[in-house]
């Protein structure tokens, strides 16, 4: 309507709230910036070995609280979480493979997620997930 207006006669300031309601647009804002930061936090958070997740495809069947096509990796982390021996375990499971834990499908092999596994990306991997 008020593009109909003369340039000089700017529209109030109430006027243009009622076509975009402040909430609107700071919902508006806030979605933006949280699409624009998603990818800034995630690389900077040292603590996550994104290469190597990214790498061996983690996150297509896990993912941190919800279980999916494998149990999540809260759940991995809770399940182990007062067991000495399971860092040593898990980092032998990525590598070499074993007996399903948690159900009939075994975890894939690291050829099958992307490429061979060093004993020390898997050492970091397992301690990525136990800290969940
Ligand atoms: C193709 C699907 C798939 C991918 C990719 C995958 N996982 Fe798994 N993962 C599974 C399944 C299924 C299980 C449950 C296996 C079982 O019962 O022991 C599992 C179990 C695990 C466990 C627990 C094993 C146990 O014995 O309790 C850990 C730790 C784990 N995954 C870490 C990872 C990490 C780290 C990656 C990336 C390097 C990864 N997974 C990639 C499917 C996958």
């Amino acid at each position: 309507m008020f593009t109909r207006l003369p340039h000089d006669l700017r529209p109030r300031r109430d006027v243009v709230h009622d076509v975009f309601p402040v909430r609107a647009r700071h919902a508006a804002l806030a979605a933006l910036l949280a699409s624009l930061m998603l990818p800034a936090s995630r690389s900077f958070a040292q603590s996550e070995p994104t290469a190597l997740i990214d790498q061996q495809h983690c996150m297509f069947c896990h993912t941190n609280d919800a279980p999916f096509l494998a149990p999540s990796f809260q759940q991995i982390a809770d399940r182990y979480r007062s067991d000495p021996q399971a860092q040593v375990m898990l980092e032998h499971k990525l590598r070499a493979g074993g007996r399903a834990h948690w159900g009939d499908m075994a975890m894939p092999m690291p050829a099958e997620r992307g490429g061979p596994l060093s004993p020390e990306d898997a050492h970091t991997l397992v301690e990525w997930v136990l800290r969940h």
